[in-house]
C-alpha cells in the first residue's frame, strides 16, 4: 500500500444543509490516486498517494499504476469522506477524471466512481483533467485572492503544455499549445539525459537554484503563434551533455548546477515569452499558472517578474494543487454540478479527450 498523504489536517464540523453542494471528487488518470471533497467551492479534505512502483522503472508503468490505483482507491475515497465528516448519503454529486489520462488508470477510477453514484443515487459527473488543473486557481482557500474573469493560464504538465484563455468556469479555449514534447516532459527528459532518477523536474529546479542560468546557451526553437515545442531542445541537451562528456569524463558532475540553471532558464523563457504574446494580443490582465510544472521555482519567479512587467494580477495555486490532485477535480464538479453539467453511466474514459 502506497503512503497517504492528508493535506487538510481538520474535519468538516459545520452540518451540511440542503443547499450545499457537496462533491466527492476522484482523481486517478496517471500515477497518483487521490479523493476530495469540497463543500461549495471550500475544500473540506484532499487525500493523495503518490504510487512508489513506478521508481525503479524511471518512468510511470500504465499497467502498473492501474494496478496501484485498484488497491489505493477504496481506502483513499473512504479517508476523504472521512476528513470532511461527510457522509456518503450527505454528497451532491461525485465527479471524476474521465480524460485525459492512461486509459486503464482512468478506468479504474470512473468505475469505482459509476459504482458508488449507481449505490447511492448520485449524480456522476465527468471532468477534463486538463480544464480541472486551470480551475484549481479558483479553489477557495483563507487570504488567498482568485482571478476574475477573463483569464490566461498557462498550464504546465507532465503531459501538456497549454495556454488557455477562460471566459467563465466553463468556457474556455486553448489558444496555444505544444506541438511535441510537453514542458514537463522537456524538465524529465533533460534530467534523464544527466543521469538523474524518475521524475527528475523537481531535481533540476533543486540544483538550478545553486546554478548560473548564463553558463550555457541552448537556442529557442522559432514556433509560429502561440504555440511551443520543447524536442529540439532535448536534442541540443543530448548532444551539449556527450560532447561535455568527451571531454571530461566528470563533466556531468563537476557542471550540474549550472547545467540545470541553464536548461531550466531556456524552458522557462519559451514558456513566458509565449505567454507574453498572449498577454499582448488578448489584453487579459489577470494571469495564472497551473499544472505540476508551476511548482518549478525559475517560473514562478519569472512568472511573477512577467506580470509585474506587463502590469496584470498573477495567480499561482499552492503546491498540492498544482500536481495531480482531487481538489481541482471537486472544484471543476462543483461548476458543472451548478450547470447541471451531468454524464451518465455509459460515459466512457479516453485517454485523450476533447478540451
Ligand atoms: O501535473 P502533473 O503532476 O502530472 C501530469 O498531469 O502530468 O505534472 C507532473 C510534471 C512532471 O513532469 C514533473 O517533473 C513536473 O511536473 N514537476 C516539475 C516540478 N515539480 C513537478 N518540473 C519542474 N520543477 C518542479 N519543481
Ligand atoms: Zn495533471
Amino acid at each position: 500500500m502506497d503512503e497517504i498523504i492528508l493535506n487538510i489536517e481538520k474535519n468538516y464540523t459545520k452540518e451540511p444543509t440542503a443547499a450545499d453542494c457537496i462533491i466527492l471528487a476522484i482523481e486517478s488518470s496517471c500515477d497518483e490516486t487521490a479523493a476530495a471533497v469540497s463543500v461549495n467551492k471550500k475544500l473540506v479534505s484532499n487525500i493523495i498517494t503518490t504510487q512508489s512502483v513506478h521508481e525503479q522503472y524511471g518512468g510511470v508503468v500504465p499497467e502498473l499504476a492501474s494496478r496501484a490505483h485498484m488497491q489505493n482507491i477504496v481506502v483513499v475515497v473512504d479517508k476523504a469522506l472521512q476528513q470532511a465528516n461527510i457522509k456518503l448519503t450527505e454528497v451532491s454529486a461525485i465527479a471524476y477524471t474521465q480524460s485525459p489520462g492512461l486509459l486503464g488508470a482512468l478506468l479504474v477510477g470512473a468505475t469505482y466512481a459509476k459504482s458508488l453514484a449507481l449505490a447511492h443515487n448520485k449524480p456522476l459527473i465527468a471532468v477534463h483533467h486538463m480544464q480541472a488543473h486551470v480551475l484549481a486557481n479558483l479553489i477557495e482557500m483563507d487570504n488567498k485572492k482568485v482571478p476574475n474573469f477573463p483569464f490566461l493560464c498557462l498550464t504546465v504538465s507532465g503531459g501538456h503544455t497549454q495556454i488557455v484563455l477562460c471566459q467563465s468556469p466553463l468556457l474556455m479555449q486553448v489558444i496555444g499549445e505544444t506541438i511535441d514534447d510537453a514542458a514537463g516532459e522537456a524538465f524529465d527528459k533533460s534530467a534523464k539525459i544527466l543521469g538523474l532518477p524518475y521524475p527528475g523536474g523537481p531535481l533540476i529546479d533543486k540544483y538550478a537554484q545553486l546554478g548560473n542560468p548564463n553558463t550555457y546557451k541552448f537556442t529557442e526553437p522559432k514556433i509560429p503563434n502561440l504555440n511551443f515545442s520543447f524536442s529540439g531542445l532535448k536534442t541540443q541537451i543530448l548532444y551539449f551533455v556527450q560532447n561535455g562528456n568527451d571531454e571530461n569524463e566528470n563533466f556531468i558532475t563537476d557542471n550540474l548546477n549550472n547545467i540545470c540553471a541553464s536548461i531550466q532558464y531556456r524552458i522557462v523563457t519559451i514558456l513566458l515569452n509565449k505567454l507574453k504574446i498572449a498577454i499582448e494580443q488578448t489584453g487579459v490582465k489577470d494571469i495564472c499558472l497551473a499544472g505540476g510544472v508551476a511548482a518549478n521555482s525559475g517560473l514562478r519567479k519569472a512568472f511573477e517578474q512577467l506580470g509585474n512587467r506587463m502590469e496584470c494580477s498573477t495567480f499561482v495555486p499552492s503546491f498540492e494543487y498544482c500536481t495531480d490532485n482531487a481538489a481541482m477535480i471537486a472544484i471543476t464538479g462543483y461548476y458543472k454540478y451548478k450547470a447541471q453539467q451531468y454524464s451518465n453511466l455509459a460515459t466512457i474514459p479516453t485517454a485523450r479527450g476533447i478540451w
